[in-house]
């Protein structure tokens, strides 16, 4: 499947930042890792921002980078809110994570909400992690926070969970987002997600907005594998991001490594 459907739809990018607008348990983590490595950090997938921001505020200059322009002109529209010192801080990019070429290099890089998992081939993230190796100074850091395998393998297909009901501050549209396990592929490691989005209209109608999202999960040992594969050392795993350490029932999976 082509990664690009979901993100890439206009419709998509708005839901996924009202969505994700209220997660900020991973933002201190990376405020954390940003002060003990310093300027410039490079987020890659950095969608519409959530963290970015967070980080550019704090003083630090950060490269946002992700494959959807419909997620960078999110983040761009909301970095624009911002003071001048914050937005001048911060530099966007399109560009596919496993397949970019920068003109700095940078102390810190992460991998933030398990967005690793877009690419769906051993070559595609070997790439992207060659790819970060080459823009990380030496000593520099790489983060990558994903979904532990087994949380992904062991869901169920067909079931649908209500994720998320409230108003939309861009719409003021009562909306609720409906999550469904199309398909679970245990051999192939993916899981397709079918994300619903409904707005209640003023006539009480509903509209629909029906889009399909692919992930391919990553257990312990293969993550490690491609990190050494890519040259990184001192790795660690942790199971939050109270750096708490990674178990089997563990919520996250977060690699810490050092090139
Ligand atoms: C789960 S969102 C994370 C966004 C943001 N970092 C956050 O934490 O809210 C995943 C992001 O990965 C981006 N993405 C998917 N495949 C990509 C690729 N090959 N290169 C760069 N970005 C990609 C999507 O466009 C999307 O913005």
């Amino acid at each position: 499947m082509n990664p690009k459907t979901a993100y890439q739809a206009r419709d998509f990018a708005r839901f996924y930042d009202w969505t994700y607008e209220g997660i900020t348990e991973d933002i201190p983590f990376y405020l954390h890792a940003a002060r003990e490595h310093g300027s410039p950090v490079l987020e890659l997938a950095c969608g519409t921002g959530r963290i970015t921001i967070p980080l550019a505020r704090e003083g630090f200059e950060v490269i946002g980078l992700d494959l959807s322009a419909e997620m960078l002109r999110i983040a761009q529209e909301k970095l624009s809110k911002e003071p001048a010192e914050v937005r001048s801080r911060v530099r966007l990019i399109e560009a596919d994570m496993s397949d970019f070429a920068l003109d700095e290099t940078v102390s810190l890089a992460f991998i933030p909400a398990a967005s690793l998992l877009h690419l769906h081939t051993n070559e595609q993230r070997s790439s992207c992690l060659s790819c970060i190796s080459r823009h990380l100074k030496p000593g520099g850091g790489v983060i990558v926070d994903l979904i532990p395998a087994e949380r992904l393998a062991n869901q169920t297909v067909g079931e649908t969970q209500e994720i998320e009901r409230s108003v939309s501050p861009s719409t003021g549209l009562l909306t609720w987002e409906l999550g469904t396990k199309l398909s679970i592929d245990r051999d192939a490691q993916c899981v397709i997600v079918e994300h619903t989005y409904v707005e209640q209209l003023p006539d009480e109608s509903e509209k629909r907005y029906v889009f399909v999202d692919d992930y391919t999960w990553l257990t312990e040992g293969q993550m490690r594998g491609l990190l050494a594969e890519a040259g990184f050392g001192n790795v660690e795993v942790f199971g939050d991001y109270e750096r708490g350490p990674f178990s089997e029932s563990s919520s996250r999976m977060v690699f810490v490594a050092r090139k």
